[in-house]
């Protein structure tokens, strides 16, 4: 039996222990710079053992896999310290902090003999993966316009780390939109241009809080994707429109993908699984540490959203 443990017991903390459960392996292990959100995760997990920081998990509690759910500046030193010691890492998007940072984290899973994996749950989703076989498929034709809304509702952020550079590494671009990124390179295919336009409403914060990235795939195909903090209506979609046809998933009416083709008169629809993708997501991390199939999801699908965000902050993204 794997044994498993939790760096970081917040929020998303909690879904992964969903997961893990979902997939019968026990969480033995948790630790948090807050000893309350420990003892809170600890309790939640039925008895996992509390440590007072990532080293000493790693050391002493014979874990053979993290999870790394801690706000983005702390997933290097977790990442590296896991890999160094042979304990396989699934870590939260976006993987790192700033580039520098994701590319350390590249070389030392490089050199490890454990695997990293990137937490990108959307393209575990059983939606999304209907959506890639459609597009994959050829129906709705050559991929010519994706678009993509993740935002809100998202109240009280001017007071958390999601709007604190040195704590988040960026804003609504690289929170949410790194799922964006990660979607448009599994559907679509790589990027290789990427701008950004971005707009800061807290006047108390430092990193935008609303923001559209457009990008460019080698194939021609054109994506913009738009994320917010201050949205007060949330809306989640990926919008596809290809040569011979469009499909569309709306999360806000998860169970069904629709598609319309040039020829039909009316929507056409398939039932998709209801699923967060966390369980799917740990399912297949599971996998890939017990040796049963390679990672799908890899360290450079990590750095290359990591790349395509930070190219655009780094390039007059004024905010
Ligand atoms: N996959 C998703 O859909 C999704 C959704 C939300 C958040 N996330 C990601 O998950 C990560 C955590 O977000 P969250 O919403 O759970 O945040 P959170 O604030 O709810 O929880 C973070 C926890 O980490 C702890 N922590 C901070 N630094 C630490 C350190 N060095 N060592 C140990 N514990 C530390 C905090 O005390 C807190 O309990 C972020 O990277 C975020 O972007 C992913």
């Amino acid at each position: 039996m794997i044994k498993v443990g939790i760096i970081g017991c917040g929020g998303i903390a909690r879904q992964h222990v969903t997961g893990y459960t979902d997939n019968g392996v026990e969480i033995t292990a948790v630790t948090d710079y807050s000893p309350e959100a420990a003892a809170g995760l600890a309790k939640e997990t039925g008895g996992a053992k509390i440590y007072e920081d990532y080293r000493r998990l790693i050391d002493k509690a014979g874990v053979q896999a993290v999870s790394i759910c801690t706000p983005p500046v702390a997933h290097e030193e977790a990442a590296i310290y896991a890999l160094e010691h042979g304990v396989h890492v699934l870590c939260e998007k976006p993987m790192a902090y700033d580039i520098s940072s994701a590319h350390r984290i590249r070389a030392a899973a490089k050199a490890s003999s454990a695997l990293f994996m990137p937490a990108f749950r959307h393209r575990f989703l059983p939606a999304v993966l209907a959506f890639k076989r459609l597009v994959s498929s050829g129906r709705i034709g050559d991929v010519v316009l994706f678009n993509n809304i993740f935002c809100g509702p998202a109240f009280q952020m001017e007071g958390r780390w999601f709007t604190q550079k040195k704590i988040a590494g960026g804003g609504s671009l690289l929170d949410t939109n790194s799922h964006s990124v990660d979607l448009f390179r599994f559907i679509v295919g790589e990027i290789t241009e990427q701008k950004a336009v971005m707009h800061r409403h807290f006047r108390t914060t430092d990193v935008e809080d609303a923001g559209i990235l457009s990008v460019k795939a080698e194939s021609g195909a054109i994506g913009t994707m738009q994320s917010s903090f201050v949205a007060g209506s949330g809306m989640a979609l990926i919008d596809i429109i290809g040569n011979k046809g469009r499909a569309v998933y709306d999360y806000t009416d998860p169970e069904r993908l629709r598609w319309r083709l040039t020829q039909d008169t009316a929507w056409n629809e398939g039932p998709v699984k209801l699923s967060g993708g966390f369980s799917e997501e740990i399912a297949h991390f599971l996998g890939a540490v017990r040796g049963e199939h390679p990672l799908s999801c890899t360290v450079e699908d990590g750095v290359r959203c990591m790349e395509v965000i930070c190219n655009v902050y780094d390039n007059g993204g004024e905010i």
